[in-house]
């Protein structure tokens, strides 16, 4: 087990009825609000009234209309703007991941005199942020319990992760109720994110009993739960545990004391989304198999077995090659159940960009890098990339 240094500044409230607390966490902070919120989800679903509703004596300033994959212009630069001129004490995200990712930005940006661009690339270093507090209303990103969000920059055809310890939400409400009203694709696409940013955390070469059961179990639960809900999408305690499973696997403590894998679906899922403006868990969904098919070998079959064998209940008596096989098939199989599109052709892109991505992405995310469990040169990610057409 590596040394590691492991520490969630984020308070989590967690449960219905939850944000009739949003007065008190917020009266410690400050009364001049900047309120974020995407396309209408939280209008329609009556979360915005009740918020509204909740703070009649707090100064609110709002920035709606954050999109999904949210953008540095206009939404971050905005946003700052707002903080700035009507010095904003505390930013209230209230939305999915998109927006709190947004905010994440602008609350930095808010306390940086110069272009917030810098930040979320890391140009210069972060030395603040405005306390975050938020309303999380999807099951996917896990942004409410990590310091990190993701920016992106159309012009550029960039997608940029930004990670920074002031970046953690002082408080995230969690009330799955809230989640009854996401429709099927985005349901789906989140539990596809959070397998994922499970796998990222799986597929290394040093790990443990203890973080490997962690794994498992949040990836079973997950897969159990969203069958649950495809059916009966107001079943709460199916979208409780998939929000709770969601908020913790992505926030670090499922690898405590592991090696570091890269993060390498992200990697090139980030350039999917940049570059065609996909939804995020989609892309990931299509990649994980043709990834998975394309690391196998020697080296990493055993990651394969122990997979499959626990999550999977694929045959433990099969040869080691077999299992990795069906298991391959099985993590499939699986997201084609539950209703993902599996191929990239069904998502709008075809084979017109894949050197250009494959190239931004080998040059932007680091993943031929010789210390990771399975390092992706070039030429890798075009294979992977054309598999999944
Ligand atoms: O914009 P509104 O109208 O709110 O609708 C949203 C949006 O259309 C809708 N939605 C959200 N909550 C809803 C709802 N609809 C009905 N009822 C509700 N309760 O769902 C759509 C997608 O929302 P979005 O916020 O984009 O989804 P998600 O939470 O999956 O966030 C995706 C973004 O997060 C980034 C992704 O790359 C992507 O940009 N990620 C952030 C991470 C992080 N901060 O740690 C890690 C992830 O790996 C990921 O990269
Ligand atoms: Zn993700």
């Amino acid at each position: 087990m590596k040394n590691f240094e492991y520490h969630t500044p984020t308070k989590l409230i967690f449960g219905q009825g939850v944000v009739e607390k949003l007065p008190d966490i917020l009266g410690s902070v400050g009364k001049k609000i900047l309120l974020t919120y995407g396309g209408g989800s939280i209008k329609k679903n009556g979360l915005y009234d009740k918020v509204k509703g909740l703070l009649i004596d707090f100064e609110i300033f709002e920035l709606p209309g954050i999109e999904p994959n949210p953008k540095y212009n206009p939404s971050v630069l905005d946003g700052v703007r707002l903080c700035k001129e009507n010095n904003i004490e505390v930013i209230l995200a209230v939305g999915g991941g998109s927006v709190l990712d947004c905010s994440k930005a602008i609350a930095a940006g808010a306390l940086y005199d110069g272009e917030p661009w810098d930040l979320i690339t890391h140009k210069v270093p972060t030395n603040g942020a405005l306390p975050i507090v938020d309303i999380i209303t999807m099951a996917a990103t896990g942004s409410e319990y990590d310091g990190g969000g993701v920016i992106s920059r159309t012009e550029t055809n960039d997608k940029v992760g930004y990670m920074d310890s002031h970046l953690y939400p002082l408080c995230s409400f969690i009330d799955p109720t809230y989640t009854f009203s996401v429709p099927k694709k985005q349901t789906i696409a989140g539990v596809a994110d959070a397998i994922n940013h499970i796998l990222e955390q799986y597929f290394v070469a040093e790990s443990s009993i203890l973080t490997d059961g962690m794994c498992e179990a949040c990836i079973r639960s997950l897969m159990e739960n969203v069958r649950i809900v495809i059916d009966k999408p107001d079943d709460y305690q199916a979208r409780a545990e998939i929000f709770a499973d969601a908020t913790l696997a992505c926030n670090g403590i499922f690898s405590i004391g592991n090696s570091y894998s890269g993060w390498p679906m992200h990697g090139i899922e980030h350039a999917l989304s940049a570059y065609y403006d996909i939804t995020h868990g989609e892309g990931l969904a299509i990649i994980t198999p043709r990834w998975m098919k394309h690391i196998l070998n020697e080296k990493t079959l055993p990651r394969f077995v122990k997979y499959g064998v626990n999550v999977f209940g694929i045959d433990e008596n099969l040869s080691s090659i077999e299992i990795a096989e069906k298991t391959i098939e099985a993590q499939y199989m699986f997201f084609e159940e539950i209703g993902i599109p599996m191929h990239l052709k069904d998502v709008g892109i075809d084979d017109s960009r894949i050197e250009e991505m494959a190239h931004h992405v080998a040059v932007n995310e680091g993943l031929d890098t010789e210390y990771l469990f399975a390092p992706l040169t070039e030429q890798d990610i075009v294979e992977i990339l054309k598999d999944s057409l």
